[in-house]
């Protein structure tokens, strides 16, 4: 798998998998698994690291546990999520934050929002830096929502969510996460859109799915998104096990 390979499956009609993985025991796992790619989010600042946000998160920490995944997860396409704040203190300092986190071994980066920073995705993107989008709920921005909300429910936010998506597009992204929006309007993004979107919590209609690892295994004892169907299956089920997308939902390969 690689970035380009994001296309030709939303070309093929190809739903296409992620989970989230911040070391390197669980990725060896997922690297006999059938996901397509693997993201170590900033969420592992929550996952990981028991913060109550992902602003916690910081470009070392990113750069050690995309260091862990990728010596585990052959194979498997890695993208890093740039951490709050790392894409918009100009462009340079962005550029170096993607610098340590593809010297860390990522394939791509991954993030939130683009209204400010187009520079910076742009610039990314023109220097061979492949990059994902996140619109929706940005939990980034956790504090100016007043807690992780769905995003456009009403007409000028979910316009607003697909002027968002269409300039990413422009921009050179090669994917775009969607977090938290109505189903309808994931529907809308998905069919206006070339570039693939990958949803969480965004309905069955988007070009692929993406799930927190620890969500989609149940262990989190504190939150069950109702999107994630959960069971725990050892690794002796071989190559062909793992989470597996269908009918537009992610759910562990029987
Ligand atoms: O950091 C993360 O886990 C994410 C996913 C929720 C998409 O950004």
């Amino acid at each position: 798998m690689c970035s380009t390979d994001f296309l030709r499956a939303k070309i093929e009609r190809r739903k296409l998998s992620m989970v989230t993985c911040y070391d390197y025991t669980f990725a060896r796992l997922l690297s006999k698994s059938a996901i397509d790619a693997i993201l170590v989010g900033d969420s592992a600042a929550m996952v990981m690291h028991g913060h109550s946000s992902t602003l916690s998160m910081t470009v070392e920490l990113a750069r050690l546990h995309t260091e862990a995944v990728v010596r585990g997860a052959a194979g498997k396409f890695v993208v890093a999520d740039m951490p709050f704040l790392s894409f918009r203190k100009g462009l340079a300092a962005a550029l170096e934050c993607a610098q340590v986190l593809m010297r860390a071994g990522a394939q791509a980066v991954k993030l939130e929002g683009v209204d400010g920073h187009e520079d910076v995705i742009q610039r990314m993107a023109q220097s061979g830096i492949p990059v994902m989008g996140h619109l929706g709920l940005q939990p980034q921005s956790v504090h100016a929502y007043g807690g992780f909300r769905v995003q456009g429910r009403s007409d000028v936010s979910a316009r607003d969510i697909l002027r968002q998506a269409a300039a990413l597009e422009e921009l050179g992204a090669f994917a775009v996460v969607l977090e938290c929006v109505p189903a309808n309007l994931a529907q809308q993004i998905t069919q206006a859109l070339q570039i693939p979107t990958i949803g969480i919590g965004a309905g069955g209609g988007c070009d692929g799915q993406i799930l927190v690892l620890q969500d989609l295994l149940g262990m989190n004892m504190d939150f069950h998104p109702k999107f994630a169907q959960y069971r725990i299956r050892s690794h002796h089920g071989g190559a062909s096990s793992g989470p597996c997308v269908s009918g537009g939902t992610m759910s562990p390969r029987k």
